[in-house]
């Protein structure tokens, strides 16, 4: 039975027809597993999309927090969200499997995939929890959507561990659709994706799908755009993530590797960047030299992705990856290894001595934008230089209370001033617009000596050599 004949910008013939939500809802209502970064954006933009929504976790403060109309973690736009739609009563948050099995529709896995402790593979001890507890608690038909990270072959286990835990009669249906979302621009990419994938095994689990997307497609026809939408197997949407992960972190690195080799010739990586990036074939985003990706997903990625596809038996192709990693790692070695050079140190077999100088660092989030400091160059950097043996001074517009968790023994300053004040030597490691804009005048007058490292390739070197600082940037002559 069709949910609704709205016209939608997606191809009628191509796309399933529309079926009704088994709790008897006029819409799907969706729950979303796991309300981290991705949940619990998907959660709140789904909600403001007209859906009702309840987002689920098994970390209480963080149900808590979002109750109480508090994103436990900041992401642009979406305090306002969270609490228009906590007010207007679409959006709830829970701890309860039973509540969530007995309110959805559509249930959304969005838990962690981290990389796993013993070796590179993804740890799906997550996803497998909150499969489980669902499928169990199940009173009805349903869907489960994967949207985490994860590597082939995840979907077709995660349809065997519900078949396993639900109740057979209740033919509980399992379909995937990887998630492309930006920290950062996390908002715009929910409501306004620049494409979905859609995995499912049948017409009533693409109707319940598309269902639960009509919103995002809805929206597009209102704006007069197009939502494209890659219908495909399970195994090509658990590799569609995985493949463009790879090749965002391959590119990140290609021009890395290129700001190496720019070093020992006298090249401008930003200049070489920019000339290549005039190429359409080419593009110049993710073409910026510096200290290297990081965050929860382009470094677990394609070390799981690699892990994976060895066990396949296909390892050599993307031997690369491992190439990119290495290359990835080595940003965070040459920071420290150039600290070193200018501060007069010699760098041993135990790396340099650093102790009696004193760096500011200028970032700790592994971008703007964020507070998300997992697997952060700017952190890395700063603990490196802090085994070194240097009094670090840290300064980071959102991500300190995070930092602090993972680097509690550095110091954290209150402001950027702060962090500059004294220094002998200045790191800028995540591209902040407050820093990108700083008077390097201003900081020239706090700082001990006026020696910068600009780690992101993001501050103006004219600017700061005319105010006296000693600039080194990434890759640059
Ligand atoms: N963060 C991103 O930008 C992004 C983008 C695309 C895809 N992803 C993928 O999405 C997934 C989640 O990433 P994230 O960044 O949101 O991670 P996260 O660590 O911020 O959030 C994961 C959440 O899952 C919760 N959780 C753990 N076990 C649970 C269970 N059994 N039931 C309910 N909740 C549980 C945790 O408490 C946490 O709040 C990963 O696979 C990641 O690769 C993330």
């Amino acid at each position: 039975m069709p949910y609704s004949s709205a016209p939608s910008p997606f191809s009628p013939a191509a796309a399933p027809e529309l079926v009704s939500p088994p709790s008897g809802a006029a819409k799907p209502r969706l729950t979303f597993l796991g309300t981290g970064y991705l949940g619990a954006t998907y959660a709140i933009c789904f909600a403001e999309l007209g859906y009702e929504v309840l987002g689920v976790d098994v970390d209480a403060d963080k149900i808590a927090k979002l109750s109480a109309g508090e994103p436990p973690f900041h992401e642009p736009g979406l305090d306002e969200l969270l609490r228009a739609n906590l007010a207007a009563g679409r959006l709830r948050f829970t701890t309860s499997y039973q509540e969530a099995a007995d309110f959805g529709d559509v249930h959304f896995i969005c838990v962690g995939t981290p990389q796993r402790d013993d070796g590179l593979s993804a740890d799906l001890s997550y996803v497998e929890q909150a499969v489980t507890a669902l499928a169990v608690a199940l009173p009805r038909k349903a869907l489960i959507v994967g949207k985490s990270t994860v590597p082939a072959g995840t979907a077709a286990w995660v349809q065997q561990l519900v078949d396993k835990h639900a109740k057979p009669e209740y033919e509980v249906e399992v379909a995937w659709s990887p998630e492309f979302l930006q920290e950062g621009h996390a908002v715009e990419d929910v409501l306004r994706p620049n494409r979905l994938v859609f995995a499912y095994e049948s017409a009533w689990a693409g109707g319940m799908l598309y269902a639960a997307h009509k919103g995002v497609f809805d929206l597009a026809a209102a704006e007069d755009r197009e939502v494209p939408v890659v219908t495909c197997n399970f195994a090509t949407a658990e590799l569609v993530k995985m493949a463009a992960n790879s090749f965002l972190a391959t590119k990140i690195s290609f021009i890395n590797a290129m700001s190496e080799v720019c070093e020992v010739t006298g090249a401008d990586v930003t200049l070489l960047a920019r000339a290549i990036g005039y190429d359409p074939r080419i593009g110049n985003r993710y073409l910026q030299a510096g200290v290297g990706f990081g965050g929860g997903c382009l470094p677990k990625d394609i070390r799981a992705f690699q892990a994976r596809v060895q066990e396949l038996g296909a390892g050599e192709s993307l031997r690369f990856l491992h190439e990119v990693d290495l290359i990835n790692q080595r940003r965070r070695t040459r920071v420290l290894k150039l600290a070193a050079q200018l501060l007069d140190r010699p760098f041993g077999p135990a790396g340099p001595d650093l102790s009696g100088t004193r760096i500011g660092v200028l970032g700790a989030t592994f971008k703007p934008n964020t507070d998300d400091v997992r697997d952060a160059p700017a952190l890395a950097v700063a603990t490196l230089l802090h085994k070194a043996g240097a009094d670090v001074h840290l300064y980071d517009p959102q991500g300190m209370e995070n930092a602090r968790t993972v680097l509690p023994d550095i110091t954290y300053e209150p402001t950027m001033a702060a962090a500059v004040a004294d220094s002998d030597l200045l790191c800028v490691l995540t591209e902040w617009t407050e820093f990108r804009n700083a008077d390097p005048t201003v900081l020239g007058h706090l700082a001990r000596a006026k020696v910068v490292i600009d780690g992101r390739n993001c501050l103006d070197p004219a600017l700061w050599i005319a105010a006296g600082w000693d600039y080194h940037g990434m890759g640059r002559a």
